[in-house]
């Protein structure tokens, strides 16, 4: 068994970016610039977002927070979509979610510029996305796609199956990995809590997409001798022996999956750990223009 050491290839991948700013500045270029807008003050989403920040600085891109109080008008908010939308000295930008529940997620996320949307979760980048064109995808489903080429896994003619049907990563991931190419060419199963009998599903595959947000809901006897298993879930359970009082744990049960596995992620560290970096990753390709021209 192999652990796919998601913390480790993050750092290469930022380093790689770092070196591409140095180049971008030796050609006096501009450095990417990413902004993100945090309305209110969910501690979640201001952990996210410092992460965000943080890592933007580590690599030398330029970043803005643009922060709002959780009661701003969703007019006000659309006023500022529109203006980063405008904005020459912007590459691309995120709307942090969820918003306020007076705000209209939907329509903040329809209001962004396909070209900036580095979220990768506008409907024309979904749609193009699951025609094979040149997209931003999804930080997660990108972050996987990174896993699986990075580490040589392969994919052709195996037998995926995604556990989890949610917009933002089970959806686009069973479209991303039957599609033509590498890291593709699967046979995908995408299932979900009305799929009867998931355990046999997931039983026949050789790779494994655990993407459904319960602790430890994949059992050691689902799982395949020598199939891949790449563990979504980032679930926070009670743990009396650590200062916080909880533990994160994912949507595998590690210990009994492991043993059985050929590469398996771990939790913390596998998955979580690449979803900046393909922020990241989608802020440099915004700013050389590699998917919209
Ligand atoms: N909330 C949780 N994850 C994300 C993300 O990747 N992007 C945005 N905009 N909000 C989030």
């Amino acid at each position: 068994m192999q652990l796919l050491d998601g913390k480790l290839l993050s750092e290469n991948i930022k380093a790689e970016l770092a070196a591409e700013v140095d180049q971008l500045i030796k050609d006096g270029k501009k450095v990417p610039h990413l902004v993100a807008v945090l309305v209110g003050d969910n501690p979640a989403s201001e952990v996210y977002v410092s992460n965000k920040i943080r890592s933007c600085e580590q690599i030398g891109f330029r970043s803005t927070l643009i922060r709002r109080n959780a009661d701003v008008a969703q007019g006000d908010l659309l006023k500022i979509v529109h203006d980063l939308n405008n904005d020459p000295e912007v590459d691309g930008f995120i709307v942090q979610l969820p918003l306020p529940k007076h705000i209209n997620e939907e329509k903040i996320t329809l209001a962004i510029d396909p070209k900036k949307d580095v979220d990768g979760f506008h409907p024309v980048n979904f749609g193009r996305m699951a025609q094979g064109l040149p997209a931003f995808l999804p930080a997660t489903p990108y972050g996987i796609l990174e896993i699986l080429r990075r580490h040589n896994i392969e994919t052709a003619g195996k037998h995926c199956v995604v556990v989890g049907r949610s917009n933002i990563v089970g959806t686009p991931i069973s479209i991303l990995l039957s599609r033509k190419g590498y890291p593709g060419d699967c046979t995908v199963t995408l299932t979900h809590s009305r799929t009867q009998d998931l355990p046999a599903e997931v039983r026949r595959a050789d790779i494994v997409v655990a993407a459904i947000g319960i602790p430890n809901f994949i059992k050691g006897d689902w799982v395949k001798e020598g199939a891949v298993v790449i563990d979504v879930g980032i679930n926070r359970i009670a743990d009396s022996s650590k200062k916080s009082g909880f533990k994160l744990v994912g949507d595998v049960d590690f210990d009994a999956v492991a043993p059985k596995c050929s590469f398996i992620t771990p939790v913390p560290g596998g998955v979580g750990a690449m979803t900046v970096t393909a922020l990241l990753m989608n802020t440099m390709k915004a700013t050389q223009k590699e998917i919209y021209s």
